[in-house]
């Protein structure tokens, strides 16, 4: 199936899918520093949208036409729910689903769904199928392995017989979680894997990829379609442009920008103010008086508060 994944550049750079951080508001935060080649949701469950409808999701699925090509990832273990979901968001004009295989939490795992489909390697094929059912790409983001690293050669060939069009690989299995290097030495091997087994899908490399550049040199070295960043961008939310790290100044100009898309989307998102913190961190950092900057704006209570506080800045 030809897709929009094959009218991508090489290597094509893509926005992780993150719980709580890439929803609408971040991703069009992002967009506005340097825009990925393709854009992912945060995951949702099927199998609780296929239950209880759009108030089990909250506004996980929202999404504006500009954010394409999007991929709606979702997760869960009941390939009927996987079915209904991937039709539903066809409807909803995504781009592609995802399956994600890899989240290691214990809420997703004791119902085998995220990296609990690494150990159930014929419902995670089940799930591929009900996905494909939407009739758009399908594609997989996993771990190498849910214990061992070696789980990968078995646990990968399995998932590329099943003629999906991208292969996402989080370089570390569900055990290591993030505390140890990505194994970027393994991606020779996984290359050649799919070469063998199935030529015409689309491998994608994640974990630890701090930008563009550093993501090029894996392309350049092992030929890889293309790279995944989540992380990098709170280091730098300029990480998908090829420039060095952001000033000062675009940093606190992109906090206002990111303040001003909450205030667009909040009432759709249904996200409370206190949820905006976590990012302050992200803009307000490594300058003098940055700490007290951000403790200030950690008591803030509205957008507009953080706005004042922000005028008060003496630059
Ligand atoms: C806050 C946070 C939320 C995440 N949520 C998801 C998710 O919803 N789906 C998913 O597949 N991975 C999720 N991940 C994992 C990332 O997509 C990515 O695989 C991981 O962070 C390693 O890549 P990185 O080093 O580029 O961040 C999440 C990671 C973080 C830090």
């Amino acid at each position: 199936m030809n897709s929009f994944w094959h009218n991508l550049p090489r290597p094509f750079f893509v926005l992780a899918p993150m719980e709580a951080v890439t929803d609408v508001v971040f991703r069009h935060v992002v967009s506005q520093a340097a825009r990925p080649d393709v854009y992912f949701t945060e995951f949702t469950n099927a199998t609780g949208w296929f239950r209880a409808g759009d108030k089990a999701i909250g506004g996980r699925l929202i999404k504006t036409d500009d954010e394409n090509p999007i991929v709606a990832q979702l997760w869960g273990s009941d390939p009927e729910a996987m079915a209904a979901l991937s039709q539903h968001c066809a409807t909803l004009g995504y781009d592609g689903i995802d399956i994600n295989m890899g989240c290691p939490d214990q809420s997703a795992i004791k119902g085998g769904g995220g990296a609990g489909m690494i150990r159930t390697p014929d419902v995670a094929h089940q799930m591929i199928a009900a996905a494909k059912t939407s009739g758009l790409p399908v594609s997989v983001k996993t771990r190498l392995g849910y214990t061992y690293v070696d789980e990968w050669q078995d646990w990968l060939r399995g998932l590329l017989e099943q003629d999906i069009a991208v292969l996402t690989v989080h370089l570390r299995t569900k055990k290591e979680m993030s505390k140890v290097p990505a194994h970027f030495e393994l991606i020779p091997n996984i290359i050649k894997l799919r070469d063998e087994v199935a030529p015409q899908t689309l491998i994608v490399i994640n974990g630890d990829v701090r930008d563009r550049a550093h993501g090029q040199e894996f392309a350049e070295k092992y030929g890889v379609d293309g790279v995944m960043i989540g992380r990098g961008v709170f280091t730098n939310p300029y990480a998908f442009s090829a420039n060095a790290m952001p000033t000062r100044e675009s940093l606190l100009s992109l906090l206002h920008t990111h303040l001003d898309y909450y205030d667009t989307y909040a009432h759709r998102t249904g996200r409370p103010f206190e949820t905006l913190k976590r990012f302050f961190k992200i803009y307000v950092r490594d300058f003098e008086c940055a700490s007290e900057l951000r403790d200030t704006l950690m008591h803030c209570n509205s957008t507009d508060e953080v706005r004042v506080a922000l005028g008060a800045l003496k630059i």
